[in-house]
């Protein structure tokens, strides 16, 4: 996996209007905040190529060439280090140096494990009662983030750094999350972090509220402390912003949000489909699917197979909510293979899990 410390970017001044290269050009694009293959070594840079390159320049894109093909490119094209900017040595700060060495540990650890299913492994997790490598594989891969990209991915980063080290309830729905969110193809270190601190902080409001109310399952709540639960959401949010906490505006979004549901009948603002935040729906699906499986919502615990079951079926289930959005839904009841549980063994589960609510 290539990173940032791989390249060193030159200006296009440095190419010194020559038309092809013994070493490969790269650019970042700042849109996408990755590198990737401009120019492979020896083919023509064309008119097309040239009009691309400035169209990315102008927009704060940058032009780099792989740290180990540097001696070619200072031998093809005559020049030194010292007259190369970005090859001047500087000393990497210690966060830098400590997320080099987090990327040779997760190398080291997939290397070790092998490639990670989330769909066994969360069924394997949910069977033991033990989410231990789940949360680690969370883990292994959010050290890796940058430590340049804005101050919510350097949160992310001190979160799983000091806090998703044990298999507790809130590590669970934090590393689910995560990892759900990538299943729903969101890979962009902006959008996990937001996930991460929403996740984190989405029932802060909680501690604005009574005990009692954050303690006895949702369903048995009279109506007046319903509505006083519900308001944690806009609780948690004004929190924040309160705080002053340096958090993107799509992370309190996730805190405000997370129980928007898509057909409008969530809270606090009842939004409808696309008006909800697709990272909302992530945190508010993974976090529905514990608090039902716990308890929190019934009184009663349940395995999360039966939820599952009964969300991909969409049987009514007190306080059962499946309406995520539907890419959010298809990823949440994919966490658990049903499709080899035999007709009768479902029919099992439903029964039990409608008893036991
Ligand atoms: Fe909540």
């Amino acid at each position: 996996m290539k990173t940032e410390y791989d390249y060193f970017v030159i200006d296009i001044e440095h190419l010194k209007g020559k038309k092809t290269f013994p070493f490969q050009l790269f650019i970042f694009n700042p849109s996408h905040k990755k590198f990737s293959m401009f120019l492979n070594g020896n083919r023509p840079l064309t008119k097309e190529h040239e009009s691309f390159l400035n169209y990315i320049l102008e927009r704060g894109g940058k032009l780099a060439i792989l740290k180990n093909q540097r001696k070619t490119f200072l031998v093809a094209q005559e020049t030194t280090a010292a007259e190369i900017p970005s090859l001047k040595e500087r000393e990497l700060h210690p966060l830098e140096k400590e997320r080099l060495m987090n990327i040779k540990l997760k190398e080291m650890h997939d290397e070790k494990t092998g490639a990670f299913s989330l769909q066994s492994e969360f069924e394997l997790a949910c069977q033991t009662d033990n989410f231990e490598k789940v949360i680690e594989n969370a883990r292994v891969e959010i050290l890796t983030f940058s430590v340049t990209i804005s101050p919510t991915v350097s949160l992310a980063l001190h979160l799983a750094k000091t806090h998703l080290d044990k298999d507790n309830y809130l590590n669970r729905i934090v590393a689910v999350s995560y990892l759900l969110a990538k299943n729903c193809n969101i890979v962009d270190q902006d959008a996990l972090s937001d996930i991460i601190c929403g996740s984190y902080f989405g029932h802060i409001g909680l501690t604005q509220t009574p005990l009692t109310i954050a303690r006895t399952p949702y369903n048995q709540l009279p109506e007046k402390e319903k509505s006083l639960f519900q308001k944690h959401t806009i609780l948690g949010h004004h929190l924040i912003k309160k705080s002053q906490i340096n958090l993107s505006e799509r992370c309190k979004k996730i805190i405000l949000e997370h129980h928007e549901r898509a057909g409008g009948n969530g809270y606090p603002a009842m939004k409808y489909g696309e008006q909800i935040e697709i990272l909302s729906q992530v945190v508010g699906a993974v976090s529905h699917l514990f608090e039902y499986s716990s308890g929190k919502i019934t009184g009663g615990k349940q395995s999360m197979k039966s939820i599952i079951i009964a969300m991909k079926a969409k049987s009514y289930l007190p306080g059962l909510e499946y309406d995520f959005g539907e890419k959010v839904f298809q990823s949440i009841i994919t966490l658990i293979n049903t499709d080899k549980i035999e007709t009768k063994e479902k029919e099992n589960i439903n029964t039990e899990a409608k008893k036991a609510a």
